[in-house]
């Protein structure tokens, strides 16, 4: 069992850790009474994200023990930015943890099992910590083929980030800035479509920041590196996330006008709309810069729906600059959002700030904040209803009969479609709006009835 906590990184990292565990016979389960091995893969970017971890190995604990007194043995594991933050102070604090390990070793995850399973069998207690940043590309080290459960999926293309913004453990947890070769994700990414794929996601920290090299030793940037993935046949779309408005070059905001297959969304965190704020978070760009490069990128391709990242309270925040962050989303009007509280992370310098806000002011600020965004996603929405779009049908909905896809610009779209139209591509005209999601119906049918 793989229980898998935060971003899409982890969730990509989960799939890879699921397939290499496939090779050493294991199958996957959601049940941790009858697991084997439960690996916690666990995110350190917002608050009591080890409290969580703790408590988690407190119940998996009960299950372990009662598995034993029916004579079956139960590796504990805690993996993902925690692990790395924490590693040996988990490995103090929780004796029933097996094996701690990071987002850059999980490869090791066979030889790691083979000492754990060696000390079990010697009637000891199996205990595993590795939270190196090896020199081994972690990458070459995983199997190759890649299977896909959907027609969209992950693929990663760079990880880690020298930025340091000042509230963030990134840089600490994930490593320095580091990028794929480009002929390592052709390949991922052929390998998916010929399993059905039809929409990737890059990932990484700092996505924008890529420069892998290519077979001639060249340096590639994204939008290069999108130029030549949109080259293979039966890949439709392509998106990437997530980005620094620091490395949004002239060249990527250009191929967003010029690269067909790349959607219309652009995920690309502000944080705050406060310049004093910005300054003391080191995100290296200002309200006004941003908004420019915003409009460079409506320019380039008029449709761009834009998404972005907000903390609220920010050690030092005042009123006044919090007001700054709701007149940046008054000028971008986003088509959806992630908002936060700031939370200081142990070993970042944001921590130590002095005047950290208040919990209370972070709430009300906070709530403010999502009343606007939401009222924004919801016009974006709704500005939708009447157009028919594509759609990429990705997996059943709650309802009988019911699909739920994307279209172009991120939006889920719930539609009465037939379960074998999972995996297509389908015109669908959007009826209602929601502020989270959007009701459609099949264009062609429509258009009949
Ligand atoms: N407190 C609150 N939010 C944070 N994020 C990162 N670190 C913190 C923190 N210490 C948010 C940022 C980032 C997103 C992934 O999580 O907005 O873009
Ligand atoms: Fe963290 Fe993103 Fe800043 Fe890097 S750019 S330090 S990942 S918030």
């Amino acid at each position: 069992m793989i229980k898998t906590f935060g971003c899409q990184m982890n969730v990509y990292d989960s799939e890879r850790m699921g397939e290499l565990l496939g090779g050493e016979g294991y199958t996957p389960t959601d049940n941790a009474d009858e697991a084997d091995l439960v690996i916690l893969n666990t995110c350190h970017i917002r608050e009591k994200a080890a409290e969580k971890v703790y408590s988690e190995v407190g119940r998996l604990r009960q299950s372990a023990n009662a598995r034993k007194a029916q004579g079956n043995e139960t590796l504990i594991a805690v993996a993902g930015c925690v692990a790395q933050a924490e590693g040996p102070e988990i490995m103090r604090r929780a004796p029933a943890v097996n094996m701690v390990f990071g987002p850059q070793t999980y490869h090791r995850l066979p030889e790691m099992l083979a000492s754990a399973r060696k000390a079990q069998e010697h009637g000891q207690t199996a205990r595993v910590l590795d939270t190196d940043f090896p020199a081994e590309a972690k990458f070459d080290q995983l199997p190759k083929k890649r299977g896909s459960s959907g027609p969209a999926a992950f693929v990663t293309a760079q990880e880690g980030c020298d930025k340091f913004c000042t509230f963030c453990v990134v840089p600490y947890t994930r490593g320095a800035e580091t990028s794929r070769p480009v002929a390592a994700i052709e390949d991922e990414v052929r390998s998916l479509v010929e399993s059905g794929v039809v929409e990737i996601s890059l990932l990484g920290q700092n996505v924008n920041a890529y420069h892998g090299v290519d077979a001639s030793g060249q340096d590639v940037s994204l939008a290069g590196l999108v130029r030549r993935l949109a080259k293979i046949d039966g890949l439709e779309r392509i998106r990437y996330t997530t980005s620094h408005p620091r490395d949004m070059t002239d060249e990527l905001i250009a191929a967003h006008g010029e690269i067909e297959k790349l959607m219309p969304y652009l995920h690309l965190p502000v944080q705050a709309g406060s310049d004093r704020i910005l300054a003391a978070m080191n995100r290296k760009h200002t309200a006004e810069s941003y908004l420019k490069i915003m409009e460079r990128l409506k320019a380039a391709r008029p449709d761009l729906a834009l998404s972005g990242d907000f903390i609220v309270g920010f050690p030092g925040e005042t009123e006044e600059d919090f007001q700054a962050t709701l007149d940046l989303v008054k000028a971008v009007r986003y088509a959806q959002a992630y908002s936060f509280k700031y939370s200081p992370r142990p070993g970042t310098p944001a921590a130590d700030m002095e005047a950290q806000v208040p919990e209370d002011e972070k709430s009300d600020r906070l709530a403010r904040l999502q009343a606007l965004l939401n009222q924004h996603q919801l016009e974006f929405n709704q500005a939708s209803v009447g157009k028919t779009v594509p759609v990429l049908f990705e997996r059943k909905g709650k309802h009988a009969g019911q699909l739920v896809g994307r279209s172009p610009w991120m939006q889920a779209v719930h539609v009465l479609a037939p379960d074998h139209a999972i995996g297509d591509l389908v015109n669908c005209t959007l009826l209602s709006a929601g502020a989270n999601s959007l009701e459609g119906g099949l264009a062609d049918r429509l258009a009949a009835a």
